[in-house]
């Protein structure tokens, strides 16, 4: 049992501490936020995380799991002195795309104010190479009396909405330091994950992490490359997608085209990496094309429904999940969010449903009309985007949708449905890179009625529902 604390409550804070809690441990979890931590104490969780709550209660309940805003409760009870400090603050998106340490600064710098008893620091935000060193250096210099203190990076591979899982089930356990008993210290804590435990120094350790998600992050770019070229030469990227993820030199995860990668992650963290390549005077043109082919998509979107409804001054537009992806509340970069701005700016109303994300949502996106379910959301609408994939969006009743819609334009923007069945229910279907191909008579593929259909007869048609 080792006594830990975890600074920082948001989706890995939380996630991380609740885990080592419930892996024995005593845990207490420290934010500034103190409507975070009230919240908290009451059982309210800030973020939605499937069987996060429950494991958060039981924990509380079995006195291993505890919430304060005071560092000095948290590191330097007398009773239970943090023996690790594991550091997952905020890393966004600074203005030049680098990444703002402003968050770790202000912890490192509290911790080294505050802590009065040898401690290792646990890097668990995503933080540029070098970030482990200049972290060491502003503890130094912060310590009222010098204090023993090691730095050990160990960043976190977890996914939102599969949090859980992801910590206790880990691929690797990463861990970086110039101080080899300090990182066996934090080895020690993993080794009931079973997983492996790779340990090698800060800088490796921070590159990995980056490493790691810009390689994902050009996975999907480049499915969604291969998704352009299928829909301009009639191929089905879905069948592509599973045809090479045969290939176990490929794998199919990651190569699900659509609207691109969005959240708070691979956005940023290419960006920052990016930044870093730059600053020391490279050229990271793959990284360059893999954002500028992510933007593309969501961009393809609004251009998809322009060419089938012309003008989209005046028009409904409906958004089918604002999530940046299923089974979490998170919005940040959404690819949902940024097109109900992108058709706004084109005249467009813009209507909107989210089966989680709806009050993230109201904080920040203005004359949106906000909808109570999937089919308030599409009536009236010209045009449908399906922009994340939620599972009640799979058994959604199309005939009603399509019925309650006033034209029955549907662009989905993560494939979810078959082409095929969306034709034959009377929508002008399109996905991304799905060649619209469906069978004819000879046995080839041909064009589909919805690729092929004008806007001007389904405006006609739509304008003579009423008579
Ligand atoms: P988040 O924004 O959800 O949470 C950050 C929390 O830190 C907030 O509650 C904030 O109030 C708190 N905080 C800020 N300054 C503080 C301070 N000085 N003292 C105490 N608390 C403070 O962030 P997140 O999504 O959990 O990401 C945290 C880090 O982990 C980032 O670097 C991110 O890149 C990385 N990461 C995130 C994920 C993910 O799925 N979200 C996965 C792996 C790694
Ligand atoms: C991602 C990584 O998967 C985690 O390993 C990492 O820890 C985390 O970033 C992080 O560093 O914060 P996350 O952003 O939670 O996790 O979610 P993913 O499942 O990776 O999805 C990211 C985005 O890519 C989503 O918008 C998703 O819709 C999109 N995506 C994913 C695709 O467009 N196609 C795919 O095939 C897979």
């Amino acid at each position: 049992m080792k006594n830990i604390a975890v600074i920082g409550v948001g989706y890995v804070g939380l996630v991380t501490g609740t885990c080592f809690a419930d892996m024995g441990n005593r845990v207490i979890c420290v934010d500034v936020n103190e409507d975070r931590i009230a919240n908290l104490r009451q059982g309210i969780l800030p973020i939605y995380e499937p069987g996060l709550e429950e494991m958060v209660r039981r924990n509380v309940n079995a006195g291993r799991l505890f919430f304060t805003t005071s560092y000095q409760d948290a590191l330097n009870d007398p009773e239970a002195r943090a023996d690790m400090v594991f550091v997952a603050v905020g890393t966004p998106e600074g203005v030049d795309g680098e990444a703002d340490l402003r968050y770790v600064r202000a912890v490192a710098e509290t911790v080294a104010e505050i802590v009065d008893h040898p401690v290792i620091i646990v890097n668990k935000s995503t933080v540029p190479v070098g970030t482990g060193d200049w972290v060491a250096d502003i503890v130094s210099h912060k310590q009222p009396n010098a204090v023993p203190f090691s730095v050990v990076s160990n960043p976190e591979f977890l996914r939102e909405g599969s949090a859980i899982a992801d910590f206790l089930n880990p691929d690797r356990i990463i861990l970086g330091s110039l101080d080899r008993s300090a990182a066996e210290a934090i080895a020690q804590l993993y080794i009931p994950l079973r997983a492996p435990i790779m340990v090698t120094d800060l800088r490796t350790a921070e590159m990995i992490k980056y490493a790691s998600n810009a390689f994902l992050a050009t996975k999907i770019s480049f499915i969604n490359e291969i998704a352009n070229i299928c829909e301009a030469l009639g191929a089905d990227v879905k069948e592509v997608a599973v045809g090479m993820g045969y290939d176990k030199r490929i794998g199919r995860a990651f190569l699900d085209a659509g609207l691109g990668y969005g959240g708070s992650c691979f956005p940023k963290d290419v960006s920052a990496l990016t930044h870093m390549a730059n600053v020391q005077g490279k050229h990271p043109q793959m990284l360059e094309a893999v954002m500028q082919i992510n933007a593309d998509q969501r961009r393809s979107v609004m251009l998809k429904a322009r060419e089938l409804c012309g003008d989209l001054n005046g028009k409904t537009i409906g958004i089918l999940g604002l999530a940046f992806k299923p089974n979490t509340d998170d919005i940040r970069d959404s690819p949902g969010i940024d097109l109900a701005r992108m058709f706004q700016e084109q005249g467009a109303a813009v209507k909107a449903f989210d089966p989680v994300a709806m009050p993230n949502t109201a904080r920040i996106l203005k004359d949106v009309k906000l909808c109570a379910d999937s089919y308030e959301t599409v009536e009236g609408c010209d045009v449908v985007i399906l922009a994340t994939e939620w599972n009640e969006f799979k058994n959604i009743n199309l005939i009603r949708v399509k019925n309650l819609m006033r034209l029955p334009i549907f662009i989905d923007g993560r494939n979810l449905y078959d082409p095929a069945m969306m034709y034959e229910l009377g929508f002008i279907y399109r996905g991304l890179g799905r060649g619209y191909g469906k069978p004819v008579a000879n046995g080839h593929k041909g064009q589909a009625a919805g690729a092929t259909q004008a806007w001007g007869d389904w405006n006609a048609t739509a304008n003579n529902k009423g008579k």
